[in-house]
């Protein structure tokens, strides 16, 4: 058998920029996602819903209260209302005028430097948001992952079964930070459509990993926003670290 790949005395895990690398930037924004680039993540992970008209749009919470200088809810704001708001000032004055960007300008300027953890962010809300989602990947043949690497990953689970099926070649990720969903009969019906289990790093034990990667599967765990995290992780020799900071999964940035 080859080697694992090891970096130093660490296995190599994918770096994967969570909302972009959002302890420096606002979430889910153009400046988030280029600075992951510019500190070399392997991954932005972005979360994904829906305009009252329609646009798939990027952004974390349901409502626009948090993370913009508006109120109300996503699916209730039309595209122009939503690209209307400041998505950049609550972090910072540095990053106002920061807009709330579609997925599809996500994929246009990110697919070929860097994967993208596409996360479908509370799909029960926007019916057929998969279609569209699957639609806009194989518009730019981001479907085909041979050379590109995307996932689809969300903590419903009906709704990534549903996206196995549009796209069955598209690695899909079971996202969870429930126990239950551990047990060896849970996480075998997950191997049966899934290839990443990503769970909360609170619930990740190095038997946890193992049955997980017997299964077949990789795990990606999040959210990390320390380094004793971090190590931690590296520790439970996990695939992938989702991160707020992406130095603290690689200290070459
Ligand atoms: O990628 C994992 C993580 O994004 C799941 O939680 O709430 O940050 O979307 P959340
Ligand atoms: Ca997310």
């Amino acid at each position: 058998f080859a080697a694992e790949p090891t970096v130093g005395e660490r296995k190599q895990v994918e770096n994967i920029a969570h909302r972009g690398a959002a302890g420096y930037a606002p979430e889910n924004t153009i400046a988030a996602f280029d600075l992951a680039v510019e500190m070399k993540a392997d991954y932005i992970e972005i979360d994904v819903q829906r305009s009252k008209d329609g646009e798939l749009v990027v952004i974390h919470d349901t409502t626009v209260d948090r993370t913009t200088d508006g109120t109300g809810k996503v699916g209730d704001l039309t595209f122009e209302q939503l690209r209307n708001l400041d998505a950049g000032s609550w972090k910072g004055e540095q990053f106002a005028g920061e807009l709330i960007p579609t997925f599809e300008e996500v994929l246009d300027r990110y697919h070929g430097k860097a994967g993208i953890l596409i996360e479908l962010k509370a799909p029960e809300l926007y019916p057929g948001i998969e279609e569209q989602v699957a639609e806009a990947l194989k518009e730019r043949n981001l479907d085909k992952p041979q050379n590109e690497k995307i996932i689809i990953q969300s903590f419903n689970f009906e709704s990534i079964k549903k996206m196995d099926q549009l796209l069955p070649k598209v690695p899909i990720g079971v996202l969870t930070s429930n126990p239950k969903d551990t047990t060896p009969e849970a996480l075998q019906e997950f191997s049966t459509y899934a290839d990443w289990f990503n769970p909360s790093y609170g619930i990740v034990t190095e038997e946890l990993v193992n049955q997980i990667h017997s299964l077949g599967m990789k795990i990606g765990s999040w959210t990390v926003r320390s380094q004793e995290a971090a190590d931690f992780l590296f520790e439970m020799k996990v695939d992938a670290i989702i991160s707020d900071y992406p130095d603290y999964v690689d200290p070459r940035k």
